[in-house]
């Protein structure tokens, strides 16, 4: 990762106002970061927006994907003129018609399943096209197909595709798509990929068998689902992670490449220490607006009641070794934000002892089964109270020591050097 350009200042933000996007994959974080303090410029990536089309329309985040596709082994230690991508749900097509532009792949193919998706992508084609020729002078026009269909069930095995990419596709559906054009299976040995069977009927699986590489880009929320799934095939090694902070959202980024099945027989199963660090911070939801205010859907039971997720905090193998920036910020806010709440819990627990030592039932030395039902009922009413906030002690305790174990994997001095410190306005403990 790059130098930054500019400090980026922090803003605390009411998590309800994060989304300002929501269509575009984002993290709550709970705070903004103005500035982009973990993103290469556009000079560095050595990536420009492709021709006849609008700047804004090129975002970092595209940049960051094309970088991640451009490094994936399929294709920076390929020697094969051979290099095709298969961006599924493309939406406006922007990516892939960047990644032809820029010659780094001999072809990109546009998939989405929403024929108003592509008509945009095709006349955004068409303009680059025509930049093209007008331009460069150029008469073939740029090597991209726009394909109207469902994910890799539009690819036939003639494609050849090396590297499939979804982004901005939920969780969910994006292991979906991926399943269905068997990319949950290592690579098979001995795989054609100039031709055979139509890839149509079975998902797009003979289509996808040559596939050596995925670059993902799930709603930032979803990437631990993403994560643990790609692990838990067993056919995929996550190379690399790249978080980005663009319009004060943070996009989370994985690459992986595709264990051959040939080489499972002998390549061990990932160690634990590299399997990804996972915090996940729940609290008692308290009524349907928090419920919603947190996204609702988190919620789970256990511990005797409903909880909804506050965070889920999942640093992968790779973040962990390339310790971005945003990390570092991210991290530093929650530990502080955490620490405070655990000195809320800790007095919380004093007051529970106090109240439970000056209980008329222990004053009294009265046993539990004594006839004053009211003092037993209060004493049994104090030590449910106390047990309850030392549970809640514990559990952010644990959070506090998980999240500062990584926080310490993190150069905050370098960071600091690099005019990325700066103090945040926490929310208060409740
Ligand atoms: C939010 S857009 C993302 C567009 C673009 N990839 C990006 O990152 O900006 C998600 C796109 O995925 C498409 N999509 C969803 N499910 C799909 C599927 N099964 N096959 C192809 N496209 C799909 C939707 O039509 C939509 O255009």
């Amino acid at each position: 990762m790059s130098a930054p350009m500019s400090a980026p200042s922090i803003v605390p933000r009411c998590p309800d106002r994060v989304s300002r996007r929501p269509h575009r994959p984002c993290i709550r974080v709970g705070f903004s970061v103005k500035g982009e303090p973990d993103t290469p410029s556009r000079e560095e990536l050595g990536w420009r927006c492709p021709p006849g089309l609008p700047p804004k329309a090129w975002s970092t985040r595209f940049h960051v994907l094309a970088d991640m596709i451009a490094s994936t082994d399929a294709f920076a230690s390929s020697s094969s003129s051979s290099k095709v991508v298969a961006d599924l749900g493309c939406g406006h097509g922007m990516l892939a018609l960047g990644l032809a532009a820029s010659g780094r792949v001999s072809r990109a193919i546009a998939i989405d399943v929403s024929p108003d998706e592509i008509e945009v992508a095709n006349a955004k084609a068409a303009r680059a096209n025509e930049a093209v020729a007008e331009l460069l002078g150029a008469t073939s026009p740029l090597p991209v197909d726009v394909r109207l269909g469902d994910g890799a069930r539009a690819l036939v095995p003639e494609d050849a595709a090396d590297v499939v990419c979804v982004a901005g596709v939920g969780g969910r559906t994006m292991i979906k798509m991926l399943k269905a054009a068997g990319l949950d299976k290592p690579k098979p040995t001995g795989v054609r990929t100039d031709g055979g069977a139509d890839g149509g009927a079975d998902g797009g699986a003979d289509a996808c068998a040559g596939v050596t590489a995925l670059v993902l880009n799930p709603p930032a929320t979803d990437v631990p689902s993403v994560r643990a799934w790609l692990i838990e095939t067993n056919a995929w090694i996550v190379r690399d992670e790249r978080l980005v902070v663009e319009n004060e959202q943070m996009h989370a980024m994985v690459a992986a490449t595709r264990r051959d099945v040939s080489d499972l027989l002998e390549a061990p199963v990932p160690a634990a220490s590299d399997a990804p660090v996972r915090v996940v911070e729940r609290e008692p939801a308290h009524d349907a607006d928090d419920d919603a205010r947190w996204g609702g859907d988190g919620s789970c039971a256990g511990g005797g009641g409903e909880f909804a997720v506050v965070a889920d905090v999942h640093v992968g193998p790779v973040l962990r070794v390339v310790k971005p920036k945003i990390l570092g910020l991210y991290l530093r806010n929650r530990v502080e934000y955490f620490e405070n709440r655990r000195r809320g819990a800790l007095d919380e627990l004093r007051r529970c002892q106090e109240a439970e030592a000056r209980s008329p039932a222990v004053e009294c030395s009265l046993a539990l089964s004594s006839e004053d039902e009211d003092a037993a009922s209060f004493l049994v009413e104090a030590r449910a109270r106390r047990r309850r906030a030392q549970a809640e002690v514990t559990r952010l305790s644990k959070i506090v020591g998980v999240m500062s174990t990584v926080l310490g994997e993190v150069n905050m001095k370098a960071l600091e050097e690099a005019g990325l410190g700066g103090t945040l306005d926490l929310p208060q403990a409740r």
